[in-house]
Parts: C-alpha cells; structure tokens; sequence
C-alpha cells in the first residue's frame, strides 16, 4: 500500500520551497524508491483567505488520517489584522495539539562548507551535529493558572506555571534515549532542578528511563551550563533531551551556530500507535514565511529539502535515502551553490528553483 504524505505549503515563501519537495519525491516515486501519495491543503493567511479559518476541519482530518504532514510556513503582513483565533500560526497550534506531537527534534548540523558563516571559530564547529529534543506540548506554556491579575495602584501580577506529569517526561526521554542509538549514544538532559520542582521531578524521571538504556551514555546538565557549553564547545554533545521552554531557548542557540535559518529543518513526533507503531509525525522548515523575499524566487528550499528527509528517516525508516538526500546538501553546498541568505562575500548566488534542481541532481 502507498504511504500518504500531506503538504501545506502555507504563506509565502513556504509555497516556492515546498514546490522543490514536490520534484524532489516525484522522482523518487518515479525510481521506484518510494511510493508516495500526496495530498494538499491550505494553512495559515491562504486558508484564511479561502475559509476565513487558519486550517479548515477537512484538513485537520487529512492530518490525523496522513502518514506524515509536511508543512512549509505561514504568515504574513496581510494577515495581521485577522481575529486572533484564526490568526496563521494557529494552525500550527492547532495541528500540534491534534496530532498530539509531543517531541520536537531540532538538529543543528554544521555543513563543512558553511563553517565560515558560523559565530564560532571553524575547528568549534566544523562537523557539528546535534539534535536537541524538546518537549512540546507541557510545561510553561500552557500550564494553569496563566494570568495577569490587576493588583490595584497600578500593580498587578503575572503568573505562569510550569507542569510536568512523569508520563510526560518518561516519553519525551525514551524519544531521546532511542534517538541517540541511531546516532553517537549519549544524552544530555537539561533542566533546573537546582531551584525548580519541575526539574528535580524532570531529572528523577529520565535518570530512571536512562537505566533501560545502559549502553547510551547518560549525563545530567544544568540548562544555564547548557547554554554556556552550546557557545564554548558544542561539539561534546549528541542528543540533549530537555523541557517546552528550555528546549525553545537552547535549540535557536545551537541553531545559529550553524549559520542561517534557510537551512534548519525540525521534526514533531507523536507517541506510536499501540496498534502499529506508528507516530503521528509533522516536518516543518524552523524559519517563517519570510515575506520580505516572498514572490521572488530567491528563498532557500535546503531547510525544507532537509525537512522532507527527516520524514524520510523518522516515519518511513528509509535511513539510506535520507542519507543521499542529507549528502546531496552537503554536496552541493561543497560545490559553492549559494542562496542569497547563506552567501559569502560577493559570490554569485541561485534562486531557489536552481538550488533544488541542484539537490536533485546530486
Ligand atoms: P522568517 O523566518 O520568516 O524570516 C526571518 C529572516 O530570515 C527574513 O529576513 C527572511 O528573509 C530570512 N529567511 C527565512 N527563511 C529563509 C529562507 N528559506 N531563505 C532565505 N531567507 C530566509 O521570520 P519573521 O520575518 O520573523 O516572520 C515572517 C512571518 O513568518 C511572520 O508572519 C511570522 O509570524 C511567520 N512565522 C512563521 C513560522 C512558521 O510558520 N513556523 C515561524 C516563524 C515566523
Ligand atoms: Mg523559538
């Protein structure tokens, strides 16, 4: 049977990058590497502009019936005036919670060719690859009570509160622990357990689900010694499992060290299926819909290309093609193919048709 993906390109330029992933499993289609069927909704201001709602119920089905979402970027200065509710980024909210995607993986790659671009010095970051996993769907963001109480004499108070269950923290961690065996088999996991219960409750939970896994190599790390390790040695580093505001935070650090966000893709994975194993899964681009380039043709599609092949790895298991796709990145990057976004000095750039015709090339 065919596996089905869903793609929402979204707003802007999620609709020229996504058009590259398209070409991109067209022709693995047509070797016979894979069979896929897709499907196409509408998200963000272009669901709005035909439904007046940031994703229809009919695609939120289509997403719950789907192998894997793939989903470009939403937004736009079109649609800032729109009810809050039906506002673009509600319909990631949205597809989240429905898919109850709960581990977000944000890997921060240093591609050889692109170690000048980086904040750090060359030798720091040359050959990095980390995968931070955040959880997403706990914690302070939407914990209870959340409000801002007018205390009178025009003070008031604002409150948030952080929750964490075991359950949340022992799934999020077996995420980690299983990731890092297909990797360098070693986690950080990050917290404040020094003065928050959430983290002395966190790191109890994972130093528990880390004895199920004693040939992975285990280490607990403050999240303020994390950030400052991220900067002055990244590359100790594999996995790093941590919380919803944490994991936000150290994950656009580790991020830029890699230079631009044309080129992060992040993974959203739900529980598997007690049935078949399956998880809900959503791959998305980490940069917006960037409407200050929209139209132009000039977007990098590499963080989307690189999204694709996430799903590639992390809901079909097809590891040896993602691998040639992840190559094939690397490949032309080497070759000096450049977006405007990831250029050096005045050297002639491509546009974002040019640059996916490369990839596929390779
Ligand atoms: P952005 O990520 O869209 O753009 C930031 C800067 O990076 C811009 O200068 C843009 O041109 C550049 N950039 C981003 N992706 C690029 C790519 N693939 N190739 C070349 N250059 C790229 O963030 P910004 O400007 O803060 O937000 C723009 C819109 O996107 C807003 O409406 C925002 O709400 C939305 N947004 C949506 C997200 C999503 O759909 N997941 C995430 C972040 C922002
Ligand atoms: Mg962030």
């Amino acid at each position: 049977a065919s596996q089905t993906l869903l793609l929402l390109p979204g707003d802007g330029i999620g609709t020229e990058i996504m058009v590259e992933v398209e070409k991109l499993i067209d022709w693995t289609n047509a070797e016979g590497l894979t069979d896929f069927s897709t499907d196409h909704g509408l998200v963000g201001g272009a669901a709005y502009d035909a439904h007046q709602v940031a994703v229809s119920e009919d695609d939120v089905e289509k997403a719950r019936a789907a192998d894997a979402v793939i989903f470009g970027a939403v937004g736009g200065p079109k649609w800032d005036n729109v009810p809050y509710e039906h506002r673009p980024e509600a319909a990631l909210l949205r597809l989240r919670k429905e898919l109850g995607v709960f581990a977000n993986l944000r890997p921060a790659i240093c591609y050889p060719a692109l170690a000048e671009a980086s904040s750090l010095k060359r030798e720091l970051v040359e050959g990095l690859d980390i995968l931070i996993v955040r959880e997403l769907t706990g914690g302070v963001y939407f914990g209870e009570p959340k409000e801002i109480t007018d205390l009178g004499d025009g003070q008031k108070r604002a409150i948030d509160t952080q929750v964490y269950e075991t359950y949340e923290i022992d799934r999020i961690a077996r995420v980690a622990f299983d990731l890092a065996r297909t990797r360098s088999n070693k986690v950080h996991s990050a917290d404040k357990k020094n003065v928050m219960k959430s983290g002395v409750l966190w790191d109890e939970v994972v130093r528990g689900v880390a004895k199920d896994y004693p040939d992975v190599a285990f280490e607990h790390i403050l999240a303020d010694n994390a950030a400052m390790q991220l900067v002055r040695n990244p590359k100790q580093f594999d996995v790093m499992v941590t919380d919803n505001l944490f994991g936000d935070i150290l994950s656009d650090a580790a991020a830029m060290l890699t230079g631009s966000l044309g080129m992060l893709p992040s993974a959203s994975l739900g529980a598997p299926d007690p049935a078949t194993g399956k998880r809900k899964a959503f791959y998305e681009p980490v940069h917006g819909s960037a409407p200050d380039i929209a139209g132009k043709g000039i977007a990098n599609p590499i963080a989307m290309i690189a999204s694709f092949a996430m799903a590639l790895r992390y809901s079909f298991n097809m590891i040896e093609l993602a691998d040639r796709v992840d190559a094939a990145i690397a490949d032309v990057l080497a070759d000096g193919l450049r977006t405007g976004d990831i250029a050096q000095d005045n050297r002639k750039t491509v546009g974002t048709e040019e640059m996916g015709a490369a990839i596929l090339a390779k």
